[in-house]
């Protein structure tokens, strides 16, 4: 990759930044930049959020630290001189925020996922000619999985021949309601997509991508795939996942997540090669590969501040930095925007195979059976249907050309006519 941008980079120790988005995740990305002040590396000098009123303490410490205010990132970007910004704002702003930067000659720390639709990234990738844009997968920086990767590239596993992931992440009701967007195809008019595999377990399917790329810093991309996406709960995007297919290392990837199931299960990869089975699910390892020794205390490190530190490296002119470029969250924006091709929409689940649960007053919903169904794709690779679930449906394989040329609009600004079956189950 072309690292040009430390041309036209400059070379300052302290990166004077704007944090974007103060409540939810940015909290972290405020965190993170305030802990690289404390070091001397970054000058937190602003942050934007127009819900100033709803953040009174944090409000009053940064007055008192003299960091500006500003309702909005316009604003923010024609008042303060700044070298990079961060963003962690809802999904659909990303695009439009990102765009105002670059063209300010702002770099940008963006949270994951980047942008919804793969037509969007392309343009990005587009206009970000010198390479200003980092995207905030910040658990590839994680010691288990530079771990995973590492036994990968040094062949413990043998030849890699499949990697799947997932995770059963219950939530509720609540979380569809604390947000505007939150469980939406659009809004106002812009793409969001907001479900298991593009938002909350992202990291899961981005993490697959990584290990699957065949160099140390090099993430995959698919070359056909085949997906299901399922809504139960009445919103309009998807809240259970599956998609199985082949990357273009000759790998074979799957990946399966939920938010309709009432028991947790952690985030789990199983990496299988030639020589056996590595397997991470929270923080623990296991294998079965003879004398592999094994990390005992995964997981206990920080990797937002890690990715943060990375990007501010960067920024400092050091191009050689692992960031996380546009370019290499292609394969992960492929993978869900082909299963939503391969998928041919959303399909409302029957509710006949939903049940309804409280905690605290908060009602959630739960697909029987379907914690089986994501450990049996991590274990076998295969899909919902393919493990026969009786509420799942047979997808077609989708190619990467495929995928490419697909038109998605109907599918997402179309979404509001779609059934809202399960309503009744709330
Ligand atoms: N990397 C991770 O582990 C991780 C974890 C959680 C969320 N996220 C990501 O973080 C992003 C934000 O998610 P969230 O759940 O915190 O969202 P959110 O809806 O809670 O919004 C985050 C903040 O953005 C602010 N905001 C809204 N509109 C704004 C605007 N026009 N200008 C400036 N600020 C604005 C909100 O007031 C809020 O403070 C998403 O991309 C999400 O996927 C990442």
């Amino acid at each position: 990759m072309d690292k040009s941008h430390q041309t036209k980079a400059f070379r300052r120790e302290r990166v004077r930044v704007g944090v974007v988005g103060v409540g939810g995740f940015g909290r972290s990305h405020l965190g993170a930049v305030e802990s690289l002040a404390s070091a001397g590396r970054a000058h937190l000098v602003a942050v934007a959020d127009p819900f100033r009123e709803q953040h009174v303490e944090l409000d009053s410490r940064l007055s008192a630290q003299g960091v500006a205010w500003h309702s909005t990132l316009e604003e923010m970007l024609e008042k303060e001189t700044l070298d990079a910004i961060t963003i962690a704002t809802p999904v659909p702003l990303h695009f439009g925020m990102t765009r105002r930067a670059v063209e300010k000659g702002v770099f940008v720390y963006l949270e994951k996922p980047p942008v919804p639709l793969l037509s969007q990234l392309d343009e990005m990738i587009a206009w970000d000619e010198d390479f200003r844009v980092a995207v905030g997968f910040q658990l590839i920086y994680s010691e288990p999985i530079r771990f995973l990767k590492q036994a990968i590239l040094d062949g413990k596993l043998g030849t890699v021949r499949s990697i799947r992931g997932g995770a059963a992440a219950p939530r509720r009701q609540s979380y569809y309601n604390r947000a505007s967007w939150a469980g939406r195809m659009s809004i106002n008019g812009e793409p969001v997509f907001d479900g298991p595999m593009t938002n909350a377990l992202a990291h899961v399917l981005q993490n697959i991508l990584f290990l699957g790329g065949g160099d140390a810093w090099s993430f995959a991309r698919p070359t056909s795939l085949r997906g299901e996406l399922y809504r139960c709960y009445p919103v309009e995007s998807f809240d259970t996942s599956c998609v199985r297919g082949v990357l273009d290392t000759g790998v074979e990837f799957a990946f399966a997540g939920s938010h309709a199931v009432r028991d947790e299960s952690p985030h789990t990869l199983e990496v299988v090669g030639t020589r056996g089975t590595l397997r991470l699910t929270g923080g623990t390892f296991s294998s079965d590969i003879p004398g592999l020794e094994l990390p005992q205390h995964a997981g206990s490190d920080v990797p937002m501040l890690a990715s943060v530190s990375r990007f501010m490296d960067y920024v400092c002119g050091q191009p050689e930095t692992d960031i996380i470029r546009l370019e290499d969250t292609r394969g992960f924006v492929e993978t869900t925007n082909g299963t939503l091709v391969s998928s041919r929409g959303i399909f409302p689940l029957d509710a006949r195979f939903v049940e309804s649960y409280q905690v605290e007053g908060d009602p959630g919903l739960d697909v029987l059976g379907l914690g089986d169904l994501i450990t049996q794709t991590i274990t076998t690779g295969r899909l919902f249907s393919e493990n026969s679930a009786p509420w799942a449906n047979r997808t077609p394989t989708v190619t990467r050309e495929e995928i490419q040329s697909a038109v998605l609009e109907e599918w997402i600004f179309g979404a509001e006519e779609n059934p809202k079956n399960a309503t009744a189950c709330l």
